[in-house]
């Protein structure tokens, strides 16, 4: 724990100093749960944007994009089930004037019980060396069964009381499960209420009669209720799939966790909607399809997992979470849910519109069913950036820190060096500079030694640093280095574009 605390401080003070992350409107001391991507953190985050929108709009014929405005009538969020539901159960400490989310506090004390277990399970391990069956000892050690009860007994409980909406019984819960204020260490609770999640706002001049409406929690919404427009403007034929990117915000209770839960944050979503009877098919085919885009980046595959939901919202037939291994475990990435006709007809009941399709093959018309992708770009981030800066030690004793960020995602493609400040170096370095801009996004650095400028390359996670020196002059070539092999390599000047377009190329 204190190791994952540790290593999440690294990369909020290495996103820090590079101008990857900065804190909100830090000189008033931050505000909590929003951040602002710096220089090569919009780069990036750029760049993760363009490789969804490729692999999801323009490889597909059957998939669109949309931008559609954050603002919406507010009968939006009434049909969607928003208003009324996206709620997040509340509970405050009476001493410590501390707010937490009831559900976390009853995830926090399962986790501390499954700790006790594991810590059974590796005593054991040890104990029994190869001997050992894992599976064997879980199902009958006294004290691992007993406990896993607790769990199991602890979480029906919960689910049943959040379900038929007791409140009362949730506060029980927590009181009879003793679990305590994490700072004060008190157990004295109030009663435990519903907190919307939705922000907001007034449109238009009180005088004029202002009516309140929200910031989108979800892009989502954007794609059913143009379903239409889109499918007319664009004559798709089912099945098809419309995509967004954009900012989603929710008032979190608990936003914790550098930019991996935020208030203010970033959806790349697309709904794709199928013939009634067929969506489990797709549904199938978007886990796969999904799982291979993020396993395409180069990742090791044992950092992600499946994480298929067992008991789900009422209007979703089938549902699984991409889980990564970000610094403090497993969590979800991105959601692939079968969301049944339910949205449609939602919007169709509340708009008195129709919201139907009609299928020329079958000669009929109908609501489709939707499969929906949906990751967080923050969070895509998040994994990028914990996944890629490494403390590594050289074979010469030394250490370098680099981001193996994958090639063509690098905020930086390129580094051109002159090695010294004189002797036209420079204005060679930068004639190189001008014709390698318009296709790549290149930095110009002369300062400091060239050992010290390749650090700082790495440390950004530039794939490929380019030296100018005094020979370059002469012969028109140039020495490239690589990042991470930090192998040199000398090649002529004009051959510049065609070999950074091949190491950068997303294959
Ligand atoms: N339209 C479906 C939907 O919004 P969700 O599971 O609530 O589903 C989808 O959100 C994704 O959005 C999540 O998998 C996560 O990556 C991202 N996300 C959700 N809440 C977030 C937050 N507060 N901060 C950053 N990312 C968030």
């Amino acid at each position: 724990m204190a190791n994952q605390e540790e290593n999440l401080k690294n990369i909020i003070g290495h996103a820090k100093e590079y101008g990857f992350v900065f804190p909100s409107s830090e000189i008033y001391d931050g505000l909590s749960a929003a951040y602002d991507y710096g220089p090569l953190g919009s780069e990036l985050k750029n760049n993760i944007k363009q490789y969804w929108w490729k692999a999801m709009v323009q490889m597909h014929e059957n998939i669109v994009g949309i931008d559609a405005s954050i603002f919406m009538h507010p009968t939006t969020w009434k049909a969607s089930g928003h208003t009324d539901a996206f709620n997040d159960p509340l509970i405050d400490n009476k001493d410590s004037k501390k707010r937490y989310r009831a559900d976390v506090l009853v995830e926090d004390w399962v986790v501390k019980i499954e700790a006790k277990i594991n810590k059974e399970v590796t005593k054991a391990a040890k104990r029994f060396g190869e001997a050992f069956n894992e599976a064997e000892f879980r199902a009958t050690n006294p004290r691992v069964t007993a406990n896993q009860e607790k769990i199991d007994s602890a979480e029906n409980r919960f689910k049943t009381a959040m379900d038929a909406d007791n409140l009362e019984d949730v506060r029980q819960l927590i009181v009879d499960l003793e679990i305590a204020d994490p700072v004060s260490g008190s157990r004295n609770w109030t009663d435990v209420r519903q907190f919307n999640l939705m922000f907001s706002t007034e449109m238009g001049a009180m005088a004029d009669g202002a009516s309140t409406i929200y910031l989108r929690p979800e892009t989502a919404q954007g794609i059913f209720v143009n379903f239409l427009n889109v499918q007319k403007t664009s004559r798709l034929k089912i099945p098809f799939g419309i995509a967004q990117i954009g900012k989603a915000f929710r008032n979190e209770i608990i936003a914790r966790q550098f930019i991996f839960r935020m208030r203010e944050f970033e959806q790349m979503e697309m709904q794709f909607f199928v013939r009634p009877g067929e969506e489990m098919k797709w549904y199938e085919y978007w886990k796969e399809a999904r799982m291979e885009w993020h396993l395409a980046l180069g990742i090791p595959e044992e950092k992600y997992k499946f994480h298929d939901h067992l008991k789900m919202a009422h209007y979703a037939n089938a549902a699984t979470d991409i889980e990564f291994d970000f610094p403090f475990g497993f969590k979800e990435l991105e959601g692939i849910h079968s969301r049944t006709d339910f949205d449609l007809k939602q919007h169709e009941k509340h708009s008195g519109k129709k919201l139907q399709y009609f299928d020329p093959e079958l000669n009929e018309s109908y609501v489709p069913y939707v499969i929906e992708t949906s990751i967080g770009l923050d969070r895509m981030f998040l994994a990028i950036l914990s996944n890629s800066i490494k403390n590594e030690q050289l074979e010469d004793g030394s250490s370098r820190v680099v981001m193996r960020i994958p090639n063509f995602l690098a905020p930086c493609k390129a580094a051109i060096m002159p090695l010294t400040k004189k002797d036209g170096l420079p204005e060679k370095a930068r004639e190189i500079l001008k014709t390698l801009q318009m296709d790549f996004n290149c930095q110009y650095d002369e300062k400091d030694s060239i050992g010290k400028r390749y650090r700082r390359q790495d440390a950004i996670g530039t794939p490929i640093s380019i030296t100018v020196d005094h020979d370059s002059l002469e012969d028109n070539s140039v020495t490239i280095r690589d990042r991470d092999t930090m192998q040199q390599e000398r090649v002529a000047i004009a051959d510049l574009s065609s070999i950074l377009f091949n190491k950068l190329k997303l294959k």
